[in-house]
């Protein structure tokens, strides 16, 4: 009720400013009785995932709160889980606005924020001052002004001031709109790049006597030989877990639709089918034995299900957020 005239208050303004909008009254809110409007209570529906305890399986997908401004109101929502960021080393300001827009009838969005965030030290400052002690993914990156050789120095220096606050890390190489970002996720690149990640992985449990698993979040745009590729090589670096999938370039779905020609990734019901594939061909080709967290498209208890008989033991909802608000995650968890 209270999500039905929020939304559509925000989706009468711009995307971005109806984003910031939320994110801020989230956070200025959280502690105050006023976050009786998005709190609830969510019944337990635990699942245990590379030796952490999820109180349930709906997760916050990483780009929402990428700076960990609003962890304590998100928590409130019932999440299982959260994860913040995509974070980089330095703040860097995005590409140039508008870069969201909303594709009503698809129950879709476009963006091309291009990894927007205060930086990683500010991230962990803002980690630290909130009172979640629930499960927190923290979900790193490389600045834009980085090359991709240097690419890795970027990943292992927030690898290094996230490590402690966070319960898994995420390595981000499947966003759109970083230029060049997606090549890593091939070939070479790829298995210089995990290798490097692994061995700091291990250096730092060893320095912290802490466990931090380490995931990758992959894109959808690949066919089933790619996902094979990608599979090998997260295994053979013993990568803990992977995050299928990120948003597509593709427009099929949406075409003759309302900004459906804006560069950038597509979100939300769109995505749903690729994203599911990616996770039902890594749970063939690794015969289950790579844990996966299934994202894309899922807006309902049913797409949900899908996500998980295809292969995902987690989920996580970005768009499907925003178009149904809280109740999505009641919902999912109560048609489960
Ligand atoms: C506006 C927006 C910003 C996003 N930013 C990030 C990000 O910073 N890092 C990331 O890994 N994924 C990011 N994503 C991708 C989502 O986490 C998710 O993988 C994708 O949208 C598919 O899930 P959905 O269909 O539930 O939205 C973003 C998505 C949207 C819509």
């Amino acid at each position: 009720m209270f999500y039905d005239i929020a939304r559509r208050y925000m989706f009468s303004r711009d995307a971005e400013w109806a984003h910031e909008f939320a994110l801020d009254n989230l956070r200025r809110f959280a502690h105050t009785p006023l976050s009786m409007a998005w709190s609830q209570s969510v019944a337990d529906k635990p699942v245990n995932f590379l030796g952490l305890e999820f109180k349930n399986p709906v997760g916050l997908a990483a780009g929402l709160d990428k700076n960990a401004e609003c962890i304590d109101a998100f928590s409130q929502m019932g999440f299982g889980f959260i994860e913040v960021g995509t974070v980089t080393p330095r703040p860097q300001a995005g590409n140039d606005k508008p870069r969201i827009f909303r594709l009503p009838q698809a129950h879709a969005i476009i963006n091309r924020m291009g990894f927007n965030n205060k930086g990683v030290d500010n991230l962990v400052a803002n980690v630290k001052a909130a009172k979640y002690d629930g499960i927190l993914g923290i979900n790193i990156g490389k600045n834009k002004d980085t090359p991709n050789e240097q690419g890795k120095d970027d990943y292992i220096h927030c690898m290094r001031k996230v490590f402690e606050h966070a319960s898994y890390i995420t390595v981000n190489i499947s966003s759109p709109n970083t230029p060049g970002l997606r090549d890593l996720q091939y070939g070479d690149a790829l298995d210089d790049l995990l290798q490097s990640l692994k061995n700091e992985q291990m250096d730092l449990i060893a320095k912290h006597s802490k466990s931090v698993p380490m995931l990758v979040k992959i894109a959808p745009d690949i066919d089933a030989v790619q996902v094979a590729q990608i599979a090998e090589s997260l295994v053979k670096n013993r990568i803990d877990g992977v995050i299928a999938t990120n948003t597509t370039l593709e427009r099929e779905a949406v075409q003759g639709q309302q900004h459906a020609q804006e560069a950038g990734g597509l979100s939300g019901r769109p995505v749903r089918e690729k994203s599911t594939f990616v996770v039902s061909e890594l749970k063939r080709i690794t015969e289950g034995k790579l844990p996966i967290i299934g994202v894309g498209g899922i807006d309902s208890a049913e797409s949900a299900k899908e996500k998980l008989d295809a292969g995902a033991s987690l989920l996580q909802v970005y768009t499907g957020f925003i178009y149904e608000g809280p109740a999505l995650v009641k919902r999912i968890i109560n048609g489960l």
